[in-house]
């Protein structure tokens, strides 16, 4: 096999490709990269944003002499933005107070580490002296404390503590001195040392795996954290308002995180900016378009005006100069250079006409006044469907620069779908790949998405930027895996994921180069997958009550029908299994009746007893959703989403025709999803070569999936020798993850290699990616 790569001759510009997704999902910013280590500060937790929070959620009571009683109240406090504080009554003085439980196993204290308090406190009762705050350890023992005298306003005290011992459980404790009444309120302890030593900073370990990633761009604050809420900006559980997310810190309303917990919002948009600066990120921050796809609810008239002056307005905040309105906010904060945004999306993955006729307005505003930002549109939750199809349309027709798609699949899907942009357009709108990954941290998840990238790097006259998601998961708080980064309070582990996307980021190049491979010899199936869809039919609720009837198979080839005229009650968990459908070409005909509950069950179909095969979700996602999805060594990948409800009561036709390994549904004789059936053909090897104009180096991404090893002749023409590094990530087993107990089981090894000549053979590792950076030998003369 020879792969040619012509040094000297460009292909496509690689500009900002590969970049990250964050997310305040699985605690990622409070709890989190937000270096704050008091969990509930300021005594806002409530029910709303958890059905188990209340106002003393990670707070504990200390009572082990005298008498307390811990009150919250709502009113006077320190910000009417968060109107909660404590009052701690005393009624017979001794140790007590409270403390707080920090996240996970508790306050992480690092021996010899500087640690800011600061809190806000007031006494109604001259006999009610004072507040020592403490740190402690579990069992209540003090490290260090320090005792304030209060008066009877609001003030903010502070100190800094200095640990005296690693501990991961600490405790942070407020006790009262004396007898009487004490309010307490935005009680926050920081690590002196933060990223960049930034007050109100970001936890130092975390940010620095992203900066040592060298991201292009940074996409914030979130996918469906943006977009799922209300839509007035004072509420609760409103919409992500950027708005909220600035300014001092104490005034930032906390909010319900529709991940099932509260934000504190002080990781807010000035600080997203500030890390895409210090980490060399260009921003790309997602603005909802005031529709929330999830409750349908849309906003009109003023309302709406609303949402699009806050796009207009963040533009102004992050690239106007200090006399304009919100250029001077950013200059207040400390920042009166703009941070150059260049990019702006509207809508995350939303689907339903409520966004498609607001998203025009949002566009036409913005090109008016800022024609030179980058806008994003959205294609939907997934990769094929109307849905998507209708996304693109509206950014064709209304007007978009990028189209952000997302899909979680199997790693299946991702080597069978190599050229998936192969036939994209050169013109715009182009791809953002905005959400991806292959549902799994193993070694062979992240193997798949080498060989994805290989795709998206190939074509990238179409595919201008990929961010993989989500980014962070703290370990204790997981809401959705898999997760690029994980953490606990005081140590993080790098996926395999992490590592393939960083030898991506790093080695990323300016301009992809022309190349030619030769004799690579014909594709080959990844795993024995059958040439019919042949298998079991079953049917499933999914804990409703469906009623199916009139079962028809019909074979295509012959024209025999095989009939199951017994209507069928599928409830509960149960999976009624029909028949066996040992057939190519095929016709499933049913009827399908949704009796009680919110969705309209399952049909199974090409079912085989290793569990892959095929299901068609109806009314699924809050009977919302029609899904078809192929399972593939275990893993589902959705091939084609459309908005359906299924009314109650109401009795629909659904046909399935399976032809070799394509699939048609139609609901009412209407096609719903036409798609073929996931064919992963993995190529020998997978190759794209760029070129880093600023060091003249060649870089070359070689990703081998197939369990052998490859040799290849490389030749590098233009070049008459070449020197510089390999970086090999590879052999493990597939199964294999790094874990916060061992998290360098899987870490990527880098050689210096050097060829006296332009052409040399390279040898590739089963299963393994590579990424050789070479220049010209430096020639000495004697
Ligand atoms: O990345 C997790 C979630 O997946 C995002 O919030 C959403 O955009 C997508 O559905």
């Amino acid at each position: 096999m020879e792969l040619i790569v012509h040094t000297r001759q460009e292909r496509n510009e690689l500009d900002d490709l590969y970049g990250l997704f964050f997310e305040d999902i699985n605690h990622a910013a409070d709890g989190g990269l937000y270096a704050e280590l008091v969990q509930n500060r300021s005594f806002e937790f409530c029910s709303v944003d958890n059905a188990d929070y209340h106002g003393l959620t990670a707070w504990e009571k200390i009572e082990d002499s005298g008498e307390i009683a811990l009150t919250v109240r709502r009113g006077d406090a320190v910000s009417s933005q968060n109107p909660h504080y404590l009052e701690l009554n005393v009624t017979e003085p001794g140790e007590v107070g409270i403390q707080n439980l920090g996240f996970n196993s508790g306050i992480p204290l690092r021996k010899g580490a500087a640690y800011y308090l600061t809190f806000y406190a007031r006494t109604h009762d001259a006999s009610a002296t004072g507040i020592t705050a403490s740190l402690r350890k579990g069992d209540g023992k003090v490290y260090q404390e320090a005792t304030f005298r209060l008066t009877d306003v609001w003030e903010k005290y502070e100190t800094v503590f200095t640990a005296m011992e690693d501990d991961w459980a600490g405790r942070l404790a407020m006790t009262v001195e004396g007898i009487g009444r004490v309010d307490l309120d935005f009680v926050s302890l920081f690590p002196a040392d933060t990223y960049k030593g930034r007050k109100n900073g970001l936890r130092r370990d975390l940010a620095e795996a992203l900066e040592a990633m060298h991201p292009k761009f940074l996409r914030f604050p979130g996918g469906c954290l943006t977009h799922d809420g209300s839509l007035r900006a004072e509420d609760r559980n409103a919409m992500y308002r950027w708005k909220n997310s600035i300014g001092q810190v104490e005034h930032r309303p906390a909010r319900k995180n529709n991940w099932g917990y509260n934000q504190t919002l002080g990781l807010g948009f000035y600080e997203y900016f500030l890390l895409c600066e210090d980490i060399g990120a260009k921003p790309l921050p997602v603005l909802p378009a005031g529709y929330d796809p999830h409750h349908h609810w849309g906003a009109e008239g003023i309302l709406l005006q609303e949402f699009i002056q806050d796009a207009l307005d963040l533009i102004e905040f992050a690239n106007g100069t200090p006399d304009t309105v919100w250029g001077r906010k950013r200059a207040e904060m400390g920042h009166p250079a703009p941070f150059h945004m260049e990019y702006l999306g509207i809508g995350n993955e939303e689907v339903g006409e409520g966004f498609f006729t607001r998203y025009p307005r949002f566009y036409q505003a913005i090109k008016e006044v800022y024609p030179e930002i980058k806008v994003v549109g959205t294609s939907g939750p997934f990769s094929a469907g109307p849905e998507y199809e209708r996304g693109w349309r509206s950014a064709r027709e209304d007007g978009a620069e990028l189209v952000d798609e997302h899909y979680y699949q199997s790693p299946a899907w991702f080597i069978a779908n190599q050229h998936r942009y192969d036939s994209f357009p050169a013109e715009n709108p182009k791809v953002f790949l905005g959400e991806y990954a292959a549902k799994g941290n193993t070694w062979f998840d992240a193997l798949a998405e080498a060989s994805y990238m290989v795709g998206l790097e190939r074509n990238a006259h179409a595919v201008k930027l990929a961010c993989y998601a989500p980014l962070f998961c703290n370990k204790d708080y997981a809401n959705w895996q898999p997760d690029m980064i994980w953490f606990d309070n005081h140590q993080l582990m790098r996926t395999p994921n992490y590592y393939v996307q960083q030898m991506f980021m790093v080695n990323q190049g300016d301009v992809s180069l022309v190349q030619e491979l030769h004799g690579a010899g014909a594709a080959v199936k990844l795993y024995p997958f059958p040439d019919s869809l042949s298998g079991e039919l079953m049917l499933s609720s999914e804990g409703s009550q469906v009623e199916f009837s009139d079962i028809v198979i019909t074979d295509s080839d012959t024209g025999k029908r095989q009939t199951f005229p017994k209507p069928i009650l599928c409830q509960g968990s149960e999976m009624c299994r029909i028949t066996q459908v040992p057939l190519t070409n095929y016709t499933i005909s049913l009827k399908a009746t949704l009796l009680a509950g919110q969705n309209c069950g399952r049909v199974w179909f090409a079912h085989r007893d290793d569990g892959d095969g095929f299901f068609w979700m109806l009314g699924t996602w809050g009977n919302g959703s029609s899904l078809l999805i192929e399972r593939s060594l275990g893993t589902d990948a959705a091939l084609s989403y459309r908005e359906r409800y299924m009314e109650q009561g109401k009795t629909y036709r659904l046909e399935i025709r399976v032809t070799g390994r394509k699939v048609q549904t139609f609901v009412n004789g209407e096609t719903e999803a036409e798609v073929e059936a996931i064919s992963p053909m993995a190529e020998q090897v997978y190759a794209v070569s760029s070129r880093d104009r600023h060091s003249g180096d060649t870089i070359l991404k070689l990703v081998n999936v197939l369990p052998k090893r490859q040799v290849i002749t490389v030749t590098l023409d233009g070049m008459t020798s070449a020197e510089g590094t390999a970086c090999v990530l590879g052999g493990y087993d597939r199964e294999a993850r790094n874990t916060l107990g061992q998290p360098e089981k899987i870490v990527p090894g880098e050689e210096r290699v050097s060829f006296d000549t332009g052409t040399f053979q390279w040898e590739l590792a089963p299963e393994s990616v590579c990424v050789l950076r070479l220049r010209e030998k430096k020639r000495h003369s004697r």
